[in-house]
């Protein structure tokens, strides 16, 4: 059976007719990376993929990032520390209450963001397995930052050409009042620098790099920064700008971080949500991130 591509508007696009956990040849692998270059987020549905399949298919597309494990290790319970745990269940199986720890890392998945721009090398494809799912809410939105720079203001353009971001991992922990983290871990993750605008190496598209990891702008005051900060994010996520992903048990969606943002949207924390996520480093990275970092 040959592979159905149906675009979700404004910009992704859902694949049916393959099976992520079976054998997938290097031809199918250089397709999906194609259908990246061009839909930035692919859905495919119906794929129920165990721990070590869900690995196997991430890793065809890079080494494999741990991303905040590397601040805020403990117990997992996953046979592989490279899963992320994308859910409100603690390391025993059992609910998180609403004061654990996990929970606030689900309200600060509920922060426009991109998966790991607070460290180097930042994360490529991310990929999300839905397992168990609430009954209401708990969608995924994510908004294009290729269209975000295909219609930013020449002004804007202007202001922001050659502008370096600070992207700070505890940022967005602290603004939800998490801030228990010693410098030791703080270490673990120092803040990172990227130009806020960026040449996709394989698509030759532009980016505006925004998200809630960005804490301020080199050379300018931090409230100029934020404020310029603040006003890309919502410009780049605007309502025309989004996909927002209904979740089905068994859809594993892929997204490239370094061209679009996402947030997790408002669900009922008593209530089970488990999702599984992979996340590939970036390999290539762009010639404005590779000038910064020469
Ligand atoms: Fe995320």
């Amino acid at each position: 059976m040959d592979w159905t591509v149906t675009p979700q508007p404004p910009f992704a696009a859902r694949v049916e007719g393959v099976n992520l956990g079976g054998t997938l040849s290097d031809a199918d692998i250089h397709r999906i990376e194609a259908l990246m270059d061009a839909h930035a987020v692919l859905v495919f549905p119906g794929q129920a993929l165990d721990q070590h399949q869900q690995i196997g298919f991430a890793q065809r597309f890079g080494p494999l990032d741990l991303g905040f494990r590397k601040m805020r290790s403990g117990p997992h319970r996953f046979d592989y520390a490279e899963l992320a745990d994308i859910s409100n269940v603690k390391a025993d199986g059992s609910l998180a209450g609403r004061d654990d720890p996990k929970i606030v890392g689900n309200v600060a998945n509920q922060l426009w963001h991109s998966d790991s721009s607070f460290q180097r090398p930042r994360a490529k494809y991310s990929m999300l397995h839905g397992v168990i799912l609430p009954g209401f809410g708990g969608e995924t939105e994510f908004a294009d930052l290729r269209l975000a720079w295909d219609t930013l203001p020449d002004w804007q353009r202007r202001l922001i050409e050659g502008r370096v971001a600070v992207h700070d991992v505890v940022h967005s922990r602290f603004m939800l009042g998490d801030t228990a983290y010693s410098d030791e871990k703080r270490a673990a993750l120092p803040p990172v620098r990227w130009p806020l605008v960026q040449t996709d190496p394989r698509s030759g598209r532009r980016i505006l790099f925004v998200g809630a990891h960005a804490c301020s702008v080199d050379g300018m005051t931090l409230a100029e920064g934020r404020m310029l900060l603040a006003d890309l994010l919502e410009h780049a996520t605007q309502r025309a700008h989004v996909y927002t992903h209904r979740w089905t048990v068994g859809d594993l969606v892929m997204w490239d971080n370094t061209a679009t943002v996402h947030r997790g949207r408002w669900y009922d924390f008593s209530e089970r949500r488990e999702l599984r996520r992979a996340t590939t480093e970036e390999v290539q990275t762009s010639p404005e991130a590779a000038a910064l970092a020469a």
